[in-house]
């Protein structure tokens, strides 16, 4: 079982229909999990992980330990804010220090990123791959890019907005 982690607040938007399509190309079982419909807070540092391989927290990451302990596989969508990797995905990068501490329970596990930017997904893909690799040890093995404002996708998100846009 693969484990997809979209990281855009965005439901059904460029990210999320990326990261469905690299899963479905995968040809593996996979479960989707949206980050943007979970409550997930910060690391908060106690460090107090290190010994019980689980957050003190009880928030919607408690759940997912468990599957992340046991996926065959990972694929990690995020998104270029401000010339970045948005939060949501380093609120959820840093929340799998549990899982590393002991032993780096994802050495060598392969995993794929997904990123989208307006016109430049190579940072948040950048981020995500040294993450991914050089801190929890996965073998990073390809990375599927877009740039969304090449139409159609753009104006794609200018119809939704109509719908959701600007809400609190
Ligand atoms: C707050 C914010 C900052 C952004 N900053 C950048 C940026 O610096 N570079 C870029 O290429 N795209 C930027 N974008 C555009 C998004 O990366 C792009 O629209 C992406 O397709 C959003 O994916 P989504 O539809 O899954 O939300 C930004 C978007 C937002 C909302």
């Amino acid at each position: 079982m693969i484990l997809a982690v979209h990281s855009s607040p965005i439901q059904d938007g460029n990210l999320e229909r990326m990261v469905k399509r690299v899963a479905l190309a995968s040809g593996h079982r996979f479960e989707l999990i949206e980050l943007h419909e979970l409550g997930i807070s910060p690391c908060r540092g106690c460090v107090c992980c290190a010994t019980s391989k689980r957050c003190v927290q009880e928030d919607d990451m408690e759940p997912l330990y468990d599957k992340l302990e046991t996926m065959d596989g990972f694929i990690l969508g995020g998104v270029n804010y401000n010339g970045r990797l948005n939060s949501l995905a380093h609120i959820f990068l840093e929340r799998l220090f549990p899982l590393y501490h002991q032993e780096p329970v994802f050495r060598d596990l392969p995993a794929a990123v997904v990123a989208v930017g307006g016109k430049d997904p190579d940072r948040a893909a950048g981020d995500m791959i040294e993450y991914l690799r050089d801190i929890y040890f996965f073998q990073v093995v390809g990375s599927a890019l877009y740039a969304s404002d090449t139409p159609p996708a753009f104006p794609a998100v200018w119809e939704r907005s109509a719908r959701w846009a600007c809400r609190p």
